[in-house]
């Protein structure tokens, strides 16, 4: 079947079509306006302009996805809509459209949780791709590691208590003078310095649980930046970009390894606008070579917001059953995962 998949939760406007059968999902089209080049002038999000922009691209954008896909609209089998979580007026948008879309056209509505669509990518990279696996879910808005026991059975094991891990990328790299959002300059600059150079705290929480905090991570390079600065001293960029990484890096595969630990599992699925970032993808995917097991991340292009992932996990919740009336919602706020006691 044909799948439409409509994202707009954050500053992308982005619509795409995939081919799925039995558990293999093709994209045909994955048409993504980004409006970065506008947030960059605030240095972040606007949500309102955020808004705004995704009305006036959303339906071009769409239009383009079934073009470039050459799927007309009657051979849509459903509308697959991101409805949660991120900014309540931005996914307002996307919510709105695939609803008016569905329902004049007769096309089953199928809510779909950004953070699961997030994951989803990994399905185009990996066929076998079968649950029970472990998904860690890295983001400009999450660190969360998910024990996944069916393909939209998500069960919360370990999160950030403050900072997600891109927000934090992007908070210092502001503060370093690099355009926003900053993940991916820190992440090239990082391969210039020595990740040992500054002894930075780790964003790993010691202790029973899986969670992060990234807070004093972030506070340590800031007081490392601010000495530099009074006593006239340059700022080693290119050491404090990798040393900032080293102690990222290293936090989310310590306790990685101690969710791999805990779940058993040997498959990892690595997913986010984080997970661009070369160096998590190389030490997880040591990581978990290491344990004779596999860690499937998706290419570059399907890690941040695009439509395509959310296809493909509104594939799975219509295989499960999962639809949406014409009272659907967008909520700002995740849903309430159960959480594993693990
Ligand atoms: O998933 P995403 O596109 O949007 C959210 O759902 O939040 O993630 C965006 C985040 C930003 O913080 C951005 O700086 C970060 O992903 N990012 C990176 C890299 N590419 C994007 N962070 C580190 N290294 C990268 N290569
Ligand atoms: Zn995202």
């Amino acid at each position: 079947m044909y799948i439409l998949g409509i994202e707009t939760s954050c500053d992308e406007t982005s619509a795409a079509v995939i081919e799925a059968k039995g558990r293999s999902c093709r994209i045909l089209s994955d048409v993504v306006a980004s409006q970065i080049e506008t947030h960059r002038l605030y240095g972040g999000v606007v949500p309102e302009i955020a808004s705004r922009a995704h009305i006036e691209a959303i339906s071009a954008v769409t239009r383009e996805a079934l073009d470039g896909a050459a799927v007309p609209l009657s051979e849509i089998g459903a509308v697959a809509v991101t409805a949660y979580p991120g900014l309540i007026g931005a996914l307002l948008v996307g919510v709105n459209f695939a609803k008016s879309l569905a329902f004049a056209n007769n096309i089953p509505l199928v809510p779909v949780n950004h953070i699961k669509a997030h994951t989803a990518a990994a399905y185009f990279v990996d066929p076998a791709l079968t649950p029970p696996f472990l998904a860690l879910v890295v983001s400009g808005g999450h660190t969360a590691l998910f024990d996944v026991t069916s393909d939209t059975a998500f069960h919360l094991i370990g999160t950030t208590r403050d900072d997600a891990a891109g927000e934090a990328f992007d908070k210092i790299a502001r503060v370093m003078g690099m355009p926003y959002p900053g993940g991916v300059a820190m992440d090239a600059l990082a391969r210039e310095g020595n990740p040992h150079a500054i002894h930075l705290p780790s964003p790993a929480l010691t202790g029973e649980k899986l969670d992060f905090s990234f807070s004093g991570l972030k506070t340590a390079a800031l007081n490392f930046m601010h000495q530099k600065e009074m006593r006239g001293e340059e700022i080693p960029r290119a050491d404090l970009a990798a040393s900032f990484t080293e102690a990222v890096v290293s936090g989310i595969a310590e306790k990685t390894a101690e969710a791999l630990d805990r779940t058993g599992y040997g498959t990892l699925v690595l997913a986010g606008g984080v997970a661009a970032n070369s160096h998590l993808r190389a030490r997880l995917t040591d990581l978990l070579a290491a344990r004779g097991g596999k860690c499937i991340v998706p290419p570059p292009s399907l890690c941040g917001d695009n439509g395509a992932m959310v296809a493909a996990a509104g594939y799975f919740a219509y295989l499960a059953g999962e639809r949406a009336g014409c009272e659907l919602n967008a909520a700002a706020e995740d849903e309430p995962f159960p959480t594993a006691a693990r």
